[in-house]
């Protein structure tokens, strides 16, 4: 199989890892990719990932069989309808499927049609009748951007003036289009944890359940990020709680959206928050997560490919994952000073250093190559990932890596998988 990935972070770092690992692939091509996936595989740097149009052109003249989309906007953006128009076999949902991401209050709507538990909810056009709501209700109380805001149009207010607040800067613009309409939340108490489930727009399979770490300090602290580090199985989530999680939210959701007739096929990513043995969703992306996909991919390994293909071949009731007894954790070493402002162009020692097999990767995320030496190039830069029987035995070969790498102007939290531990 010839296969293109879209996408330039260390999701599809790992995905192309995992993808290689497969006798089926005979060529892999990521666009745009990075300097870590350069070494890997071959990157189509120019390839504009947003314009349907030029990814099947593309598409059509590498004789690819196989495209795997990364990322939520060219999903959003209608890229993988397009490419299934075109007779490109494609995996990841269409642009209506991506609604479930797409817009908060889409996805609340569907919860409603299919009884699926999450917080309750109100769903507001204008500020005024927001804020009477909000005042109504009373505080804590969680207001969302209804559009993609990439990972920051979410508001916890602790108090009614500061919900007021977010009220206001959503409507006055502060997302942009995202937030010219608002989704207003209860706040759910309990542990929040992810499971990732491949559609097939009919049949579902779950792939695994991980749990990220938002805030950029340790112990939970400070501001939140697109995910400091990654843990997977997540022992929150029992066998019991994924059941119920299958049976009252995804499962309700998949067939919903059937009945809709607009299917839904490619990873369904369920947040949850779990209180009293109870999953509520808080939020699905229709994508894997990043730093998510890093630890599932290490733990998958070669089939994540033949999963992939089965689900958008529709062959999913005939699947199974073959499970280890194993688990998987990843550091994300970011530039000093994300979330906020950073400086690019610092050089990363020590890399060649670090094991590279099927238990130790250093996935990059936001890399260059300059003068044969890799530089930082992005917020979240390296995705320091490992495997082991334990989860001990996974953080203790992943901070040896950390701990090989130098980088005086990188940072990472130290307490990477500190609730399971
Ligand atoms: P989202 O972008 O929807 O994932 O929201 C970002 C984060 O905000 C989530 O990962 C949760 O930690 C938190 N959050 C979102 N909605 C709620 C809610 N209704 N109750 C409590 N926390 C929430
Ligand atoms: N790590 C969170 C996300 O990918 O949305």
């Amino acid at each position: 199989m010839n296969i293109l990935i879209l996408g330039s972070g260390g999701r599809e770092h790992s995905l192309a890892w995992a993808v290689l690992q497969n006798p089926k692939c005979d060529r892999l091509i990521v666009a745009p990719g990075n300097a870590g996936i350069a070494d890997i595989a071959e990157c189509a740097t120019g390839l504009d990932i947003m314009n349907p149009g030029a990814v099947v052109t593309f598409a059509e003249q590498e004789a690819i069989d196989f495209v795997i989309i990364g990322p939520e906007a060219p999903l959003a953006a209608g890229v993988a309808e397009r490419l299934r128009e075109a007779g490109v076999l494609t995996f990841g949902p269409s642009m209506a499927a991506a609604q479930l991401e797409a817009s908060k209050h889409f996805t609340k709507e569907v919860c409603d049609a299919c009884n699926a538990p999450t917080a309750a909810y109100g769903h507001f056009t204008n500020a005024a009748a927001a804020r009477d709501y909000v005042t109504a209700q009373g505080a804590p109380i969680v207001i969302k951007a209804d559009g993609l805001a990439a990972g920051k149009g979410v508001i916890i207010a602790e108090t009614i003036p500061q919900a007021h607040d977010a009220i206001d800067d959503m409507f006055g613009g502060a997302f942009g289009g995202a937030g010219a309409e608002v989704v207003i939340e209860e706040f759910m108490q309990g542990e929040e944890a992810s499971l990732f489930v491949l559609c097939d727009g009919e049949n579902i399979l779950s792939i695994g359940t991980a749990q990220d770490h938002k805030r950029v300090g340790e112990g939970d602290n400070g501001p939140n990020t697109g995910g400091m580090g990654a843990y997977s199985p997540a022992p929150v989530v029992t066998p019991e709680i994924e059941a119920r999680a299958m049976d009252e939210i995804v499962r309700p959701t998949i067939a919903e959206m059937a009945r809709r007739g607009t299917p839904f096929q490619g990873i369904l990513y369920a947040g949850l928050m779990i209180e009293d043995g109870q999953p509520r969703l808080v939020e699905y992306n229709v994508r894997f997560g990043d730093p998510e996909a890093q630890v599932l991919m290490m733990r998958l390994g070669a089939q994540a490919l033949d999963l992939m293909h089965a689900a958008a071949e529709g062959r999913l009731d005939q699947t199974g994952v073959t499970w280890a007894e194993d688990h998987a954790l990843c550091v994300v070493m970011a530039a000093d000073g994300y979330p906020g402002d950073y400086a690019k162009g610092s050089v990363i020692g020590g890399l060649d250093d670090c094991p590279a097999d099927s238990f130790h990767m250093v996935f990059h995320a936001g890399t260059a190559k300059k003068d044969g030496k890799i530089t930082a190039a992005g917020g979240r830069v390296l995705g320091v990932t490992a495997r082991g029987a334990s989860l001990r035995e996974a953080a203790d070969r992943a901070y040896g890596m950390v701990d090989r790498i130098d980088w005086p102007q990188g940072f990472c939290r130290r307490d990477i998988g500190w609730r399971a531990l």
